[in-house]
């Protein structure tokens, strides 16, 4: 019997939702994550300390009695956040980071910057205080190729950005493109990734061929094999710039399989042994620590977990539920198309 003990994971990047989707879900992070980056993106959006402190306490009201787990809180920017609430956010503790998307980029989006330099004093302050901004790495601009938004926005906004203001520490989130993990490792310092579940086992041919299927289109969405490859090489290598962030974002099945398919998919419930089975793949167990329970709060600067899980390699594959039942509906979990072995006791 093979087994892997690792100190207890965090998940960088997360959706948690609200009311019952939150109540739904949220155990199925707490039973393996300490803590997790939690998304603002929120209808409506979590904007101000205040909202941060309420969406905080209601994550805490949800999870399920005896679980210990920390949400960590972010803002979402716009073009009015006060750099001053900004502030005072990280000085009590609350805000682990500030969430930049795009206007438009993705799900909730809406209410995101359309014009950076309206953000610049929020990112002055953040750049003084050390509060990491986490961006959403897609432009949104019409002409551009859906494909290419990751590569296009590492040119034209996330460069300039860092050379305006080089002391700004920036996590680019779900990272998809080989282009993107280049561009992180030639960064000198102040610039990591987070890398997905689910970027790491499909490629786009998953969303395509054979017929479309909503469950795994996902924004950025997944890219050629080529791209998939990189980030698996990346994730594997141990580099502490690169952490897992699941990304992990529910939709209720009627709003995935319409005429125009809500983007996200729901990997909290299986992640740790999807990542056992793709480090198993590359040869890299001893690397799965890293990526998931060290690198990020490094990154953070905070400490690992003192807690250790243990993953067991079973003979028989492990039966996950292929639907979440929330009180809003059903929930597909992702399927990585080939049996998992690997389960956390
Ligand atoms: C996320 C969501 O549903 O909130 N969707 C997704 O496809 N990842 C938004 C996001 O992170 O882009
Ligand atoms: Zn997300």
């Amino acid at each position: 019997m093979k087994t892997l003990t690792l100190r207890r994971p965090d998940d960088w990047h997360l959706h948690l939702r609200d009311g019952a989707v939150l109540e739904g879900v949220i155990g199925d992070t707490s039973r393996h994550f300490a803590r997790a980056i939690i998304m603002p993106n929120l209808v409506p959006p979590v904007v101000t300390t205040a909202d941060a402190w309420a969406y905080r306490d209601r994550i805490l009201a949800a999870l399920p009695a005896g679980d210990r787990f920390e949400p960590l809180m972010t803002l979402y920017l716009t073009e009015s956040t006060d750099p001053s609430d900004v502030e005072e956010g990280r000085k009590s503790g609350l805000i682990t980071a500030v969430k930049l998307y795009p206007a438009g980029a993705t799900t909730n989006s809406h209410g995101g910057v359309r014009d950076i330099d309206k953000a610049m004093p929020v990112l002055e302050r953040m750049a003084k205080i050390g509060l990491p901004l986490c961006v959403h790495g897609e432009v949104t601009t019409p002409e551009v190729d859906i494909f290419d938004r990751e590569a296009v926005f590492i040119e034209t906004v996330l460069d300039p950005l860092r050379r305006r203001l080089p002391e700004l520490k920036i996590t680019m989130e779900h990272v998809t493109t080989a282009d993107g993990i280049d561009y992180i490792k030639s960064s000198k310092s102040n610039l990591a990734g987070s890398i997905t579940t689910h970027h790491l086992i499909i490629n786009r041919n998953a969303i395509l061929v054979g017929g479309i299927r909503p469950h795994y289109y996902c924004l950025p969405v997944a890219k050629r094999e080529n791209h998939r490859l990189a980030l698996r090489a990346a994730a594997a290598s141990g580099d502490p710039r690169f952490f897992l962030g699941t990304d992990s974002a529910p939709h209720v099945d009627p709003l995935k399989e319409c005429a125009c398919g809500c983007a996200g998919i729901y990997t909290s419930v299986n992640t740790m042994s999807c990542l056992a089975h793709v480090f198993e793949q590359e040869n890299a167990l001893d690397k799965l620590e890293a990526f998931t329970s060290l690198s990020g709060p490094a990154w953070y600067g905070l400490k690992p977990n003192d807690e250790m899980i243990t993953l067991e390699k079973r003979d028989q594959p492990v039966n996950f539920p292929s639907k979440r039942d929330t009180g809003a509906g059903l929930i597909t979990v992702f399927d990585p198309g080939f049996p998992l072995h690997w389960e956390v006791l």
